[in-house]
């Protein structure tokens, strides 16, 4: 792909990232305040890329590596991209510190991105001369091993920079959530919170353990979320489709709604049954070899899917 990119922040979603943009041809500028991070990002990197190789993900790590540069300074990263894919860390006073200097100093047509996991952008771009080229553009992590990612415009977004965004996201290979206004959580915090309240609720009601919770999700509800959303689900789990889906079994889930109106505490009592459940399963000083094991899955999924995609379609 002929244009260039620039990372601002390079941690553990900027050098994710990094990755997405550079395995589909794109030039990567990597630049971080703290000194040494940026090239210290590319060495981190490659052993992720021979994993992607060992998954039949990418071909070789060459040429992926070969489009990263790490740069001294903001402007030099900046020199003539096409889009800026800021990840700094969560605080809305540095984004509005980055964002001046970004709008400042990046070309005047160049796309403005934050990954802001739950900051809308109307909080760190109102000030902004060129506010209408600014939005969200936020990842699941890591952005090379899950495709969606949530395109979020504050009010003064132009539909242009969200049409664009669109296109640049479609073509390295994403799978772009366009939202039409923003909302605190965008869309994916949200379901993941409804659903992550539900499950601490059932624990601390005493009603299942953790692991079932787990294993009802694993070896249940996500075989099926892994290649169609919950609407498409429901679309096909009734004869005639999703109305006649409603039209049998809404009265099923309005009987739960009333018992689902309780509040759980996630910091209470329940979280030393959730993390006793855990640690027996993971103990702490196994969580990094655990992590592992979750990218190495996430890359055997997106490879089963890649192919299913290639034989049976989407
Ligand atoms: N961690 C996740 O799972 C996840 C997922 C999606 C989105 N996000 C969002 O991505 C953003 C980055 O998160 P992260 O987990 O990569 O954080 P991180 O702490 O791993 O990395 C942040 C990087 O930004 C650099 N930095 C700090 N100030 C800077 C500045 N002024 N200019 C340039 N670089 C600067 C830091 O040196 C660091 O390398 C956050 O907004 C976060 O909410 C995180």
């Amino acid at each position: 792909m002929s244009f260039a990119v620039a990372i601002v922040g390079c941690g553990l979603v900027g050098r994710a990232w990094a990755i997405a943009f550079a395995r589909a041809g794109t030039d990567v500028r990597l630049f971080d305040a703290t000194p040494g991070a940026a090239s210290a990002a590319k060495e981190r990197i490659a052993p992720l890329l021979e994993d992607m190789v060992e998954a039949g993900l990418i071909e070789a790590t060459g040429p992926v590596l070969e489009r990263l540069t790490a740069k001294d300074t903001l402007e030099e990263a900046l020199e003539a991209v096409a889009w800026v894919q800021e990840s700094v860390p969560e605080d809305l006073e540095l984004k509005k510190k980055v964002w001046s200097e970004l709008d400042e100093k990046a070309p005047p047509l160049t796309i403005l991105s934050s990954s802001t996991s739950a900051i809308v952008p109307s909080l760190f771009t109102e000030h902004l001369k060129r506010r209408g080229r600014c939005l969200v553009a936020h990842p699941l992590n890591p952005p090379y091993l899950i495709p969606a990612v949530e395109l979020v415009p504050a009010p003064w977004t132009a539909k242009d920079t969200m049409a664009r965004a669109f296109r640049v996201m479609t073509a390295i290979g994403m799978a772009p959530i366009v939202m039409d206004k923003e909302l605190d959580g965008f869309v994916m915090n949200r379901l993941q919170g409804a659903l992550l309240e539900e499950a601490f609720r059932l624990v601390e009601g005493g009603y299942c353990t953790a692991e079932d919770v787990d294993r009802g999700l694993k070896h249940g509800l996500a075989l099926r979320w892994s290649f169609m959303g919950p609407f498409e689900t429901i679309d096909l789990n009734a004869p005639s489709g999703v109305r006649d889906y409603c039209e049998r079994y809404q009265h099923i889930y309005e009987n739960l709604f009333p018992s689902m109106q309780h509040r759980a505490d996630w910091t209470g009592p329940v979280l030393d049954k959730i993390e006793a459940e855990r640690r027996r399963m993971v103990p702490a000083d196994k969580l990094d070899e655990r992590q592992r094991w979750r990218d190495q899955q996430l890359m055997a999924l997106a490879a089963h899917k890649k192919n299913a995609r290639e034989k049976i379609g989407d």
